[in-house]
């Protein structure tokens, strides 16, 4: 039997990385998980993961940065999966870059994918888990929320306005029966890094003792999922898994009605620096 036995799961972003993790392990604790994500072959190989593990997933192609298409996931989730419990608003995009020469575009697609999506994401849960009679909403925040440094400081403006939103809405849905957590996670070898400049993607494998190019790190690519085995195997602590994140997930949505989980942060032991 599993700890998740009847719920029903969203999970925005749910195509790579933590998502994928949060998917795959909330269906093997008995969930039904809808995903959305822009990469339709991608979520269906997160799907074809569920079912094989004897689960069930629902995917849905979809931008979060479109009000109707966060909508539509939702009630995708309500009508076909029959309510929905647990939301994990977890897709985000991190432009590597300053303030002084930094791009408005790059700006732009942070704060309506990890701000304003998240929003939405939040009021289309908690307007559905009214109904239900409560539930749970993760949204999944940064290290970088804690910290400002001097790059990367609008991804981490982003995070800070995350943690803020998470706290309104805490206080806010309380009486409905709604908990809201927010997981904060240090850097994690996921498909995140994907938006760094080619340069930066080779010094950092480089660092790490490995040859970009024979490895297939590519700008703008997912990474070879056997290199990131190999990595996370060979270098433990320097990275957090998709699954370290996923478990604080699961953590969050098990407990009982009586305890509410404010904040999670898990930093991998090694490369407490790292942000992300
Ligand atoms: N990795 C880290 O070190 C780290 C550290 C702290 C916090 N985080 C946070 O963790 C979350 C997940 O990141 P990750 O590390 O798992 O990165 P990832 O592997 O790049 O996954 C990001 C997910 O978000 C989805 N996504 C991005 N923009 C989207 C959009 N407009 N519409 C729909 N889906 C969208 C992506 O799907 P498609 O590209 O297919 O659309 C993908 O499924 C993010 O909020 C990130 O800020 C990550």
């Amino acid at each position: 039997m599993g700890k998740l036995d009847g719920k029903v799961a969203v999970i925005t972003g749910g195509s790579s990385g933590i998502g994928r993790a949060a998917a795959i392990m909330l269906a093997a604790e008995g969930a039904a998980v809808a995903i959305g994500g822009r990469k339709a072959a991608a979520l269906e190989e997160v799907a074809g993961v569920i079912t094989q593990q004897g689960g069930k997933a629902l995917t849905q192609t979809m931008d979060v940065r479109d009000e109707a298409q966060v909508a539509a996931l939702v009630d995708a989730a309500a009508s076909e999966l029959g309510g929905l419990d647990i939301m994990v608003n977890n897709a985000g995009v991190s432009h590597p870059g300053n303030i002084s020469d930094g791009k408005v575009e790059d700006w732009r697609e942070m704060l309506e994918t990890n701000v304003l999506a998240l929003l939405i994401g939040c009021r289309e849960a908690v307007r559905v888990m009214k109904e239900h009679g409560g539930g749970s909403i993760v949204n999944i925040s940064s290290v970088a929320a804690r910290s400002t440094g001097d790059s990367g400081q609008v991804y981490s403006a982003t995070k800070h306005a995350v943690n803020a939103i998470s706290d309104g809405l805490r206080q806010e849905v309380h009486d409905a029966n709604i908990r809201v957590t927010v997981v904060m996670p240090g850097g994690t070898l996921t498909n995140f890094g994907r938006t760094m400049p080619q340069e930066v993607l080779t010094a950092a494998a480089k660092a790490l003792g490995l040859d970009a190019d024979e490895e297939g790190v590519k700008h703008g690519e997912y990474l070879p999922s056997a290199g990131v085995e190999r990595v996370l195997r060979d270098h433990p602590g320097v990275f957090l898994a998709a699954d370290d994140i996923a478990n604080a997930v699961l953590y969050a949505v098990q407990q009982p009605p009586s305890v509410q989980v404010d904040e999670v942060l898990v930093r991998p032991s090694v490369g407490m620096s790292l942000g992300g």
